[in-house]
């Protein structure tokens, strides 16, 4: 194994601040690394939520952001002020919502098991009810989730709450 070596990570955050922006939001510090280190940047607003079979951890080092979670009583918001840090549990539904331009959060969480699957939810905006979910083998978060999310957003179908009949704005 070659010596290693450590790096100044506000030059690297630097040196990697356009992927923080729109469209991608976020960029992965070690590629092949079993502990994935991601930066996310801002602005990024979105209706799905995340179920991790995994724990994540947030520290946001810039900005304010917020996570929208879907507890059991309906969703209610965990502030992400700059200079927090915040453990979530393993599926627990949660939305990062991040209004401000220039804001840098890290997210770090484990790789997945072998068999272990992410889901995405869309819940009612009028009853809170589960509106869709699609469950996925996460290998990479740029290129497998934007045609799940484009099938969703393109189907009047999948978007119709069964229990209310609102219809799901989409993403
Ligand atoms: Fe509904």
């Amino acid at each position: 194994m070659a010596q290693l070596k450590a790096f100044n990570f506000q030059r690297w955050i630097e040196q990697n601040k356009e992927k923080l922006q729109p469209p991608v939001n976020n960029s992965l510090i070690w590629e092949d690394a079993d502990m994935m280190c991601t930066l996310v940047g801002g602005p990024n607003h979105r209706l799905d939520y995340h179920v991790d079979p995994v724990e994540e951890f947030f520290y946001q080092m810039k900005g304010n952001a917020y996570l929208n979670i879907m507890g059991d009583n309906g969703p209610y918001r965990v502030e992400l002020k700059e200079g927090d840090i915040f453990l979530l549990p393993p599926m627990v539904p949660h939305s990062p919502q991040r209004p401000e331009a220039g804001s840098i959060c890290l997210v770090i969480e484990p790789k997945r098991a072998a068999g272990q699957k992410d889901a995405f939810h869309w819940y009612c905006p009028e009853c809170n009810a589960l509106v869709h979910k699609v469950e996925v083998t996460l290998k990479s978060i740029v290129k497998d989730l934007p045609p799940l999310f484009q099938a969703f957003r393109e189907s009047e179908h999948l978007r119709t709450c069964s229990d209310c009949s609102h219809l799901h704005p989409g993403n």
